[in-house]
């Protein structure tokens, strides 16, 4: 029964989904891990709002949530480089061009804030996708529990 539901969930995940076993653990001491997780919630809750903002056409205001949560102006914040610390290298790698791609986005929003149209809104998407894609390839290499 267990393993059934266990089935279904991951056919929903997709085939895509890294499983417990195929992620690499990462050791990080307690405090730094809840730090981490605390983190990745406001990551998730950013990205939210930055949807929110611009379904409602507040391009400027999705940019300025990117930068301060999300981008390279976010990483003092985040304790980015004692963390960093702590982690192998390539996961360390990713979070930089996470941070990176955001603040690419904030480009491309303000861009778009400059010059409207479809195209310039395709580009607003387009770096949204590069900032989520490096979440999901995070994710999908390691664990921290
Ligand atoms: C450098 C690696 C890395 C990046 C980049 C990253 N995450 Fe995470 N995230 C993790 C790890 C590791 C965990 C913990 C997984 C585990 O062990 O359960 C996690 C967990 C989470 C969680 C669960 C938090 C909890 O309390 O359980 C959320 C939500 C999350 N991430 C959202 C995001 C979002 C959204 C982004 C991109 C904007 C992102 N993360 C980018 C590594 C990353």
């Amino acid at each position: 029964m267990l393993a059934a539901a266990a089935g279904m969930l991951l056919a929903a995940a997709g085939p895509s989904a890294a499983t417990e076993e195929s992620r690499e653990l990462v050791d990080l001491p307690p405090m730094m891990r809840d730090h981490m997780l605390t983190n990745m919630r406001d990551h998730l809750a950013a990205l939210d709002e930055i949807l929110g903002e611009l379904a409602d056409g507040n391009t400027e205001a999705a940019a300025a949530i990117a930068e301060k949560r999300l981008g390279m102006s976010s990483m003092g914040l985040h304790g980015a480089a004692h963390l960093a610390k702590f982690m192998p290298p390539a996961m360390a790698q990713i979070g930089t061009q996470m941070h990176q791609a955001a603040s690419r986005f904030v480009i491309a929003a303000q861009d778009a804030e400059l010059e409207p149209g479809r195209e310039a809104q395709r580009k607003v998407y387009r770096a949204l996708q590069q900032v989520t894609e490096n979440c999901n390839a995070c994710h999908q290499g390691y664990r921290i529990r």
